[in-house]
């Protein structure tokens, strides 16, 4: 069918997405974030946001969001949190090992950061990259020099954290920190960690056991030490996701997707909002991290938006209804994942080489259910 160029442009019109035009008198979605400074804001961020549960990897025990970090920016998430390790001579994110879950390069995931930034100039986002491998900030720095991250980097100048404006103006959209192995002298913008922030416990499985003291770094960690924890002008960084100990002897920890709504909302125990109220309270300040599994669920970033004083945010879309939901009583989403998972490692056990039991067993973590397996 040939459409005449008017009746063209008309359907390419009504073809685009509804999405209003970009706003740049927000900042991180809101005009009254503009004057705050970085650490007066409360960020919201996404646990191991690289390992995303899709139908594809049969919805797989060794992920922690159901959307990836670009659509979880869209909907207002600013911190993005992952893990690095080295898989065959690239550097990767992956779950622990690339075998439970293979979050792909760092380079694609930063050049899909960037490409995110691009056209929203007035947005700061933070990348915390843990890096149990302690891959060189030599190496990490030229990834991101390769995704075109290095020149938006902020360098701290020595004077505590600028406002979101003043970020925006220099065009230093991203903060970036890594767990390990931080070399300022040589990637001035890899910052270490511990030297910004101090984090709650991350291993937490019971959800009445969040509380809001550091267990990172050491030098401030433990009950007794808070106030000086406060007192170093660290952030605060609330580790609120929620682990099921599926072996205690071997110490096995999987997320917990079926208690996300209640911990990422308003009410029931561990509850995000009491969360924040206390642990703001007990820092003495509004501002600071907080890391959730499953983002899209509950009610987060409402509560984070109330925390943050933040009205009829700009620039947003909200997130799509959970992929997850249409798939919930529907048998064959074993048959990829965990399956191909288990083939890789059995394949691994037939060339020679040991493979770790817990590796199984989250690799084959979507079939406990079928098999029920229970405790291991
Ligand atoms: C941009 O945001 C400001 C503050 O929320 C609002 O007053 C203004 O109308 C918005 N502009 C557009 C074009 O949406
Ligand atoms: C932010 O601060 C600047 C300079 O002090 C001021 O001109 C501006 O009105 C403030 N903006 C808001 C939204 O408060
Ligand atoms: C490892 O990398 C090499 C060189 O890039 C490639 O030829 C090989 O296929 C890779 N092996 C695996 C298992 O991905
Ligand atoms: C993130 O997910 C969205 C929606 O599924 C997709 O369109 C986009 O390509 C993904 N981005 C990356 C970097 O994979
Ligand atoms: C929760 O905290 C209580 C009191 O500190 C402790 O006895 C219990 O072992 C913790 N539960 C888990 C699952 O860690
Ligand atoms: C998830 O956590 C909730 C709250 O502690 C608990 O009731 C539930 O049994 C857990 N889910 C699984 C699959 O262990
Ligand atoms: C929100 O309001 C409270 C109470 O007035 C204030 O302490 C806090 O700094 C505000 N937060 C931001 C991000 O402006």
């Amino acid at each position: 069918m040939r459409l005449l160029p008017a009746a063209t442009a008309l359907l390419s019109a009504l073809l685009l997405p509804l999405s209003a035009a970009y706003n740049k008198t927000a900042c991180n979605n809101s005009p009254s974030l503009c004057n705050a400074t970085y650490s007066d804001i409360l960020h919201l961020g996404a646990h191991n946001v690289a390992f995303v549960r899709t139908a594809a990897n049969g919805w797989s025990e060794g992920g922690n969001q159901y959307f990836n970090a670009t659509v979880a920016l869209s909907a207002g998430v600013r911190l993005l949190q992952s893990q690095l390790h080295v898989d065959n001579g690239s550097v990767k994110l992956c779950h622990t090992t690339c075998d439970i879950l293979d979050g792909g390069l760092l380079k694609d995931w930063l050049s899909g950061i960037n490409t995110w930034l691009s056209t929203r100039p007035s947005e700061v986002v933070t990348i915390l990259l843990v890096n149990d491998d302690k891959i060189s900030a030599e190496t990490i720095g030229g990834i991101f020099t390769a995704a075109g991250l290095d020149t938006l980097a902020y360098v701290p100048d020595g004077t505590g954290w600028p406002t979101l404006q003043a970020m925006i103006d220099k065009k230093k959209q991203v903060v970036a920190f890594l767990s390990n192995a931080a070399d300022t002298s040589k990637v001035p913008y890899l910052l270490p960690e511990w030297n910004y922030i101090f984090e709650t416990d991350f291993e937490v499985s019971d959800p009445a056991n969040y509380t809001c003291y550091a267990t990172r770094p050491s030098a401030v960690a433990g009950k007794d030490k808070l106030s000086t924890a406060v007192a170093s002008g660290r952030m605060g960084f609330m580790n609120r996701f929620l682990y099921d100990q599926i072996s205690t002897t071997l110490k096995l920890y999987v997320p917990n997707s079926t208690y996300a709504a209640a911990l990422n909302g308003n009410s029931g125990v561990g509850n995000l909002k009491d969360g924040v109220a206390q642990c703001s309270q007990q820092w003495g300040r509004q501002g600071g991290f907080a890391l959730l599994d499953f983002v899209n669920v509950g009610t987060p970033m409402d509560i984070v938006d109330a925390h943050n004083n933040v009205t009829n945010p700009e620039n947003r879309e909200a997130f799509p209804p959970n992929p997850k939901d249409a798939f919930s009583s529907n048998k064959n989403i074993y048959k990829n994942g965990g399956m191909a998972q288990i083939r890789r490692l059995a394949a691994q056990v037939k060339s020679g080489q040991t493979v770790k039991k817990s590796l199984f067993i989250i690799g084959a973590g979507s079939w406990m259910g079928t098999f029920n397996i229970g405790s291991v």
